[in-house]
């Protein structure tokens, strides 16, 4: 086994090295603490690896992403979002038979509990869709409780995976319906996964909706361009909090927080408002270029920048391109994708960008369509997490199978006081 030698002080440790399937090497530091004291230390873990996984690879340099070692072009173009859930969740993509149980298991799965729904009433209107969405999906613990034990078990988990995937589409449309107050359109089992959902978003009784191909297309690719991107913010929370053995719901109820926040997936509702703010008070791209330059400034450039790409986002280059064939079928000027598309061009052309390797992300142009296709602002997180959810329940597994499986616990380096005490007087 190939080995790294690390001198520490007078000592030399030797520290085996991790190679994975596409070259990528690790060092292993394990035991580095127990054979020398020391541990290392890494900031917001810009180099540090949590596990070893056969899901998703990603290359950041190259701009390379794959789920189950097929390319993200491959399956946003050719597969259906069920397929490639299943195929994160069981590492391979479903025959026919197996198609037709997880189909059957969505379906059956797709109704919300009628004392569930009934959470929905006492929420305020103000409330943001994914406060709703974490509170419902760990609302689920309350009505399938299911223990640690019987997780393991195959078919158990596989039943509590496709209600997750399943009823999150219908929380979420839910919870959009109480938003505007119209009544709640509730799943038919006559609908693919992706027809159904829009069909429940916007159906109202005074005016059906009509689900197009192109529409159920697009929230498609969607969905299957969000489903797994490995050891980000939320699958990394996801894993941590799911390794203190706590159930799947609350597992991925803490990943769902994860994502909201705007340097994560709430980046994708952060663009959509800068591009607006840009608009309504007529700033030049100059300054909107400076400004996120600034460092005396908090303003940063919504969906720019990556803690693994350094190039392209490849996901950002497909959602570029149908943004744009969208518009362009249907004749339509969007403002906000010309101030998106002239703020890429400045940005891609400023040193400090280059330098940082800055380049617009997944959360850049996807609310440009989301928001052709009808979806508020408020609901493109949630989106984002419809997406991940297989993603987050098939690391959550492969982190529970793993040999030997242990609490996720890191360390740190104490820099408080050496001693104090409780003041004598108050
Ligand atoms: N606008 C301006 N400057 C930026 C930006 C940006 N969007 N992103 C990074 N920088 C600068 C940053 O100030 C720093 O400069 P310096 O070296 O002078 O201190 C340098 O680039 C490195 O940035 P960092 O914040 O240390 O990088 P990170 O890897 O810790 O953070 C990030 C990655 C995505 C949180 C960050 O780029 C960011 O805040 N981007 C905007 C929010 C965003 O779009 N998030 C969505 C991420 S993709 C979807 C997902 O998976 O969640």
């Amino acid at each position: 086994m190939e080995k790294a030698k690390l001198h520490l002080e007078s000592q030399i440790i030797e520290l085996p090295i991790v190679t994975g399937t596409m070259g990528e090497k690790g060092i292993d530091i394990t035991n580095l603490r127990n054979e020398s004291g020391f541990i290392t230390l890494d900031n917001g873990y810009q180099n540090t690896g949590s596990c070893k996984s056969s899901i998703t690879f990603v290359d950041g340099e190259k701009g390379i992403l794959k789920y189950r070692g097929v390319d993200i072009s491959e399956l946003a173009e050719k597969a259906m979002f069920t397929e490639v859930a299943y195929l994160l969740i069981n590492g391979t993509f479903p025959n026919a038979e197996e198609k037709k149980i997880f189909s059957t298991q969505l379906t059956e799965n797709s109704m919300l509990h009628e004392d569930m729904i009934k959470f929905f009433h006492s929420v305020p209107p103000t409330a943001h869709p994914m406060a709703i969405l974490s509170t419902m999906v760990n609302a689920m613990s309350i009505f399938y409780p299911q223990y640690f034990v019987e997780q393991q078990n195959d078919d158990v988990y596989k039943l509590m995976a496709a209600r997750l995937i399943s009823k999150i589409r219908t929380i979420a449309a839910f919870s959009y319906k109480k938003s505007i107050g119209d009544p709640f359109v509730y799943p038919r089992h006559d609908l693919r996964y992706c027809g159904n959902f829009l069909n429940m978003m916007f159906h109202s009784p005074v005016k059906p909706y009509e689900i197009s191909p192109e529409a159920e297309r697009l929230m498609n690719m969607l969905l299957i361009l969000h489903a797994d991107h490995e050891q980000n913010c939320s699958t990394s929370t996801v894993r941590l909090v799911g390794s203190s053995k706590v159930n799947l719901y609350s597992s991925v109820c803490a990943g769902i927080c994860a994502l909201w926040g705007p340097l994560h997936g709430g980046a994708n509702q952060e663009v959509i408002e800068m591009l607006e703010h840009i608009k309504k008070t007529n700033m030049s791209i100059k300054s909107v270029i400076e400004n996120a330059k600034d460092k005396n400034s908090t303003f940063k450039l919504s969906g720019f920048g990556h803690r693994v790409y350094k190039n392209f986002d490849p996901r950002m280059k497909i959602l570029k391109k149908e943004a744009q064939a969208f518009l362009a079928k249907r004749k339509i000027s969007d403002p906000l994708m010309n101030i998106a598309l002239e703020l890429e061009e400045a940005a891609l052309k400023d040193d400090f960008f280059i330098e940082r390797g800055l380049y617009p992300n997944v959360d850049f142009y996807s609310g440009i369509l989301y928001r052709e296709m009808g979806f508020p602002t408020d609901m493109f997180t949630v989106l984002f997490a419809m997406g991940r959810m297989p993603g987050w329940i098939a690391q959550w597994k492969e982190m529970h199978d793993s040999v030997p499986f242990k609490i996720g616990r890191p360390r740190q380096i104490y820099i408080g006081p050496k001693e104090a005490h409780y003041p004598e007087s108050q």
